[in-house]
């Protein structure tokens, strides 16, 4: 069955061979969708007949939103710890640990219930595709069953053992980087597809890091970094030397590190959500854009330092504050998370990419940043099908 979209005030595309322009943005536009993808794009006065007609009457359709770094196999909540920093309290890694022992808690049937529940507030704001990572478990056992589960919810699920060093372990960090490159990999590989690590300070340094992240690749493991979120450390650094696909965070960058960036293939993962719920300064998108690094924007969902499942509010912020143009911050959280999830398929509208798109309540995208905390997500669209 074939169906035809008109009626569409602006249509963001992500492709630059339809239009001039970053995005690809069409007016007049139309597209036709067929078993799950697009199958057809252009101007409303050429297009073909389909068996369904949909006349949109003005509203504005751009590509989902790809979330390449999310957090969801947790139980438990921080809201004190929250509240104590707005206060005025310093967030550090050493939170993690409150939701790690929440999370060893909790049965399997929570555990999943806690996922679902964040994936489909992720599709209310207009995620189509997202990546989540195990790493509140942190013995094998409880890595493997975070992994198990989030395998039933995404097809890009990450082994994070290498999180913090879990308190039995704090008078020996090494037996944990073994058990981790040991017998923890071992177990999880089988159940993912990326291997990431937090390389900053009070997590792992940079040869712990470079460790962890061989012996994942060493199992087949595409390698991704939690990197220069706390300090100027060499997390991005490795993640270039690596060919890393992301290196996330990237709060506290040197010059070198952009230079880096920009000469390679590993994009820039930024999460605004996490610079505003820990009061961080945030770092400089347009700097890196202009460099020439490749920019994603994520939730960095988690129950910790951003516990937003909302992609429009990143947009929102990486506008005001992290000095993007709505153009580029919508770039980055479509074709920039596909190309962070080194994804073919989604990021784009465009012929034989998955029908993986939204109608926005809106003329156009640039009132995602325009008007922020309003929901302007009017239908969240997948492989053809209304969530
Ligand atoms: O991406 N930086 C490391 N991990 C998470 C935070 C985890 C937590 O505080 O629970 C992040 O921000
Ligand atoms: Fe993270």
């Amino acid at each position: 069955m074939t169906t035809l979209y008109t009626g569409i005030s602006s249509l963001v595309t992500n492709n630059p061979e339809l239009e001039s322009g970053l995005l690809g943005e069409l007016e007049g536009a139309a597209f036709i969708e067929q078993d799950g993808q697009i199958v057809w794009v252009g101007s409303a006065n050429d297009a073909p007949a389909a068996d369904v007609k949909i006349n949109l009457e003005g509203k504005s359709v751009i590509p989902g939103f790809v979330d390449s770094h999310a957090h969801l196999v947790f139980a438990g909540d921080r809201s004190q710890e929250f509240e104590a920093r707005m206060s005025g309290t310093e967030y550090s890694a050493a939170g993690i640990m409150t939701t790690v022992n929440a999370t060893r808690q909790a049965t399997d049937e929570e555990l999943d219930e806690n996922i679902a529940t964040r994936a489909i507030e992720m599709y209310r704001s207009g995620i189509t595709t997202f990546e989540t990572k195990s790493g509140y478990g942190l013995t094998v056992e409880d890595e493997l069953r975070s992994l198990k589960l989030a395998v039933q919810h995404t097809e890009d699920v990450t082994f994070m053992g290498a999180h913090v060093v879990p308190e039995e372990f704090k008078n020996d960090k090494a037996a944990y980087v073994s058990l981790v490159i040991g017998e923890m990999l071992e177990a999880c590989a089988p159940y993912a597809r990326w291997i990431d690590v937090f390389c900053d300070e009070g997590a792992f340094d940079y040869d712990e890091s470079k460790a962890i992240l061989e012996a994942g690749i060493a199992q087949g493991l595409l390698p991704r970094i939690h990197a220069n979120q706390l300090a100027q450390g060499r997390g991005v650094e490795l993640a270039v030397e690596l060919g890393c696909a992301s290196a996330d965070h990237c709060t506290h960058l040197s010059s070198k590190d952009i230079e880096l960036l920009a000469s390679s293939n590993t994009v820039a993962t930024l999460l605004p959500g996490a610079e505003f719920s820990t009061r961080a300064e945030y770092p400089d998108a347009r700097r890196l854009w202009d460099a020439g690094v490749t920019v994603a924007l994520a939730t960095d969902c988690n129950p910790g330092s951003s516990y937003t499942t909302s992609m429009p509010f990143c947009i929102a912020v990486a506008v005001r504050d992290m000095h993007f143009t709505p153009e580029q911050a919508l770039w980055s959280a479509t074709m920039g998370g596909a190309k962070a999830l080194q994804r073919e398929d989604v990021g784009m509208l465009a012929v034989g990419k998955s029908a993986d798109f939204l109608i926005l309540d809106a003329p156009s995208f640039r009132h995602l940043a325009y008007r922020p905390g309003v929901d302007l997500i009017q239908e969240t669209v997948i492989s053809g099908t209304s969530i």
